[in-house]
């Protein structure tokens, strides 16, 4: 999965191992969550059904969203660990969970050897209200990095906010039922330096991939459902002007 800029249609813990060491400059990635409910039963439930509650049309089924907890640990603490390999020393890793997980994928990151270093929230500015309950109306990055930071004041050193505020997409952009808005996935990329290479084992439908291509950067990473794929081929193909990104 060294190839850059390039898509691979694999599951991740076969691609992953592939990267040599040190090769990526940021792990950007929003996993299948495992989540929809506390229960295996819950999680079993179709994605569309999952994370589509308004939308008319339902949206492709993705894969992987049904483990239990304990499954969902070691499964996380697995592609973790090659991902922990595959950064540079010094890199940030920035991984998308919600209300259910963030205790799971927090402790996965630090038993794949990270050091936690904090929270960023995103404000989906909706959410379903319901009686005498507090609105889920944000999901979380948990941020971590490989080793030391760097955190000298010299100039180019950026100043990231830990707070973000974007409505999911909607509408025609919108055509994966859990797809991350592009403006979100650009700002948090600023982290990773100019020209620097991207990872996003779950590309889902490519929103990793083109927030790189738009803002200078390298992107390698794959995703395990054909139809998204190739969805997020399309969009690439689209953002580069016909260019080739895609792997067969
Ligand atoms: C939460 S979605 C990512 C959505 C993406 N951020 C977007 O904006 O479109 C997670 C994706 O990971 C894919 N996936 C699940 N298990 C996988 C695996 N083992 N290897 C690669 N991709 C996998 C799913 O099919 C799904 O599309």
């Amino acid at each position: 999965m060294a190839r850059l800029d390039t898509i691979e249609c694999r599951d991740a813990l076969a691609a992953l191992p592939e990267i040599p060491d040190g090769f990526a400059n940021l792990l950007l990635t929003d996993p299948p969550y495992s989540s929809g409910g506390m229960f295996r039963g819950d999680r079993n439930v179709a994605t569309s059904e999952k994370y589509q509650t308004n939308d008319a049309e339902k949206k492709p089924e993705f894969l992987g969203d049904s483990r239990d907890e304990r499954s969902f640990l070691r499964w996380s603490c697995l592609w973790m660990s090659e991902c922990y390999r595959a950064l540079a020393d010094g890199s940030s890793a920035l991984v998308f969970t919600d209300w259910r997980q963030l205790a799971n994928t927090a402790d996965a990151v630090q038993m794949a050897g990270f050091v936690y270093r904090g929270l960023v929230v995103w404000h989906k500015t909706a959410a379903r209200p319901q009686p005498n309950s507090f609105r889920n109306e944000c999901e979380f990055v948990i941020w971590a990095s490989k080793g030391t930071i760097d955190r000298h004041a010299l100039p180019g050193a950026k100043y990231m906010p830990g707070f973000y505020e974007f409505a999911a997409p909607s509408g025609e952009a919108r055509v994966h039922s859990t797809q991350k808005p592009l403006g979100l996935i650009t700002a948090l990329m600023e982290i990773a330096p100019e020209g620097g290479i991207v990872l996003d084992p779950f590309m889902g439908s490519g929103t990793t991939a083109v927030a790189a291509l738009q803002t200078g950067r390298h992107f390698i990473g794959c995703e395990m459902s054909k139809e998204y794929w190739a969805i997020a081929n399309r969009r690439l193909t689209q953002v580069s002007g016909g260019g080739c990104f895609v792997d067969g």
